[in-house]
């Protein structure tokens, strides 16, 4: 049996709390959370016998081998390192931190543990993004040279923490295009990012005026806590020429929310959202296919439970990490430039190393 421990109980620990609940060879023994209530709460209602307030004394139980870590975005890099300095294996939410030299500490501190450290990359275990890769991998794409993501929320600030640059590190760049950027770097075969130039804009604040809309909120939503952007757009240049646009939104005067990932090759295109479609010419006549899978589109339960159970696998050795905190590094770099080169109007060159 694999001892977990899950740190931060807030909205998305639900998808770590139940698949570890499911899985017949883990033990969820400990919960940690600030917020006493919610933490009593949340042991009770999963029958969990050892909360924490403070994950430095959740760290101290010998008996814990794994770590989720799902607090807010300015702890991960701490609680990552401290995690793996007692020895434990950690899954850690994206954003792997707020800062490049943070993620690179983490990825450190994984090396030196010689521990588990895998990066919440949930998007890469949805069966669309799975049946997709393998065709890729197959070659049916080609060499894929332009990508274009977009996650555009017309209302869906999620308030609270993820509204405070302090505790998230920014808006929705940080929050949602950090999964899709993620998504068409992994699928184009994680080609090195060159230069970026990033626009933010702040023009609408977070709208909660808006009524009769419902939206994801943080565990503790407060509109009136709210300093990050509203909008972010992006163009990324990768060393072999290709590129990758993508806009992301908190709030927008746009008729709907939408979501499309969607990327082109010489051989073929694809869409991975807002459902898996492959595009491909055959007889002088272009194909649009429509994989029969359940899901050809996200299904945000099954993909957390195939990446804890990948987590697990990787604890037991019996897998190889399909998702290392040195790729939550390199996604750091990328955010870290479309921010910076949104503060000095100019395109930034990534540091080569
Ligand atoms: N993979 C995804 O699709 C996805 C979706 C939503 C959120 N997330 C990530 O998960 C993390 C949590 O988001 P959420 O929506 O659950 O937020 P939330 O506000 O609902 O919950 C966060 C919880 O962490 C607790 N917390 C904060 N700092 C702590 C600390 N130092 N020690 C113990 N507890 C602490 C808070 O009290 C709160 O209960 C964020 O990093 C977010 O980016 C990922």
């Amino acid at each position: 049996m694999l001892k977990v421990g899950v740190i931060g109980v807030g909205s998305i620990s639900e998808f770590h709390i139940k698949p570890y609940l499911k899985h017949p060879e883990v033990e969820l023994v400990a919960l940690c959370d600030l917020n006493e209530e919610r933490l009593h709460q949340k042991a009770g209602q999963y029958g969990v016998s050892a909360v924490y307030n403070d994950y430095r004394n959740l760290l101290e139980n010998d008996e814990i081998e794994a770590v989720s870590i799902c607090t807010w975005n300015n702890t991960h890099a701490e609680i990552a390192i401290a995690a793996l300095e007692a020895g434990k294996h950690v899954l850690v939410e994206k954003p792997l931190s707020m800062t490049v030299e943070e993620a690179i500490a983490v990825e450190t501190a994984a090396k030196q543990s010689g521990k588990i450290a895998q990066i919440g990359f949930v998007r890469r275990f949805g069966d669309n993004a799975k049946v997709l890769k393998k065709f890729i991998g197959s070659g049916d794409l080609g060499e894929i040279y332009y990508a274009k993501a977009s996650i555009l929320r017309r209302l869906g600030n999620p308030g609270g923490w993820f509204s405070d640059k302090k505790l998230s590190g920014g808006g929705p760049l940080i929050d949602l295009g950090v999964h899709v950027i993620d998504l068409c770097w992994y699928l184009m075969g994680k080609p090195k990012a060159v230069t970026v130039t990033g626009n933010v804009y702040s023009r609408l604040g977070n709208r909660s005026h808006i009524e009769n809309l419902d939206y994801y909120k943080a565990a503790d939503f407060d509109p009136s806590r709210n300093n990050v952007e509203d909008l972010t757009n992006a163009l990324i240049r990768f060393e072999n020429g290709a590129t990758l646009y993508v806009d992301v939104s908190f709030t927008l005067h746009a008729k709907q929310d939408k979501i499309s990932v969607k990327l082109y090759g010489d051989k073929g295109g694809a869409e991975v959202e807002p459902q898996l479609e492959i595009i491909s010419e055959k007889h002088n006549t272009i194909l649009n296919m429509a994989p029969q899978i359940d899901h050809r589109t996200l299904h945000i339960s099954n993909a957390f439970e195939a990446e804890i159970f990948h987590f697990i696998d990787c604890c037991q050795g019996n897998s190889t990490l399909l998702a290392p905190v040195s790729d939550g590094v390199e996604i750091m770099k990328i955010l870290s430039a479309v921010y910076e080169s949104a503060e000095k109007g100019t395109e930034v060159t990534l540091a080569n190393d």
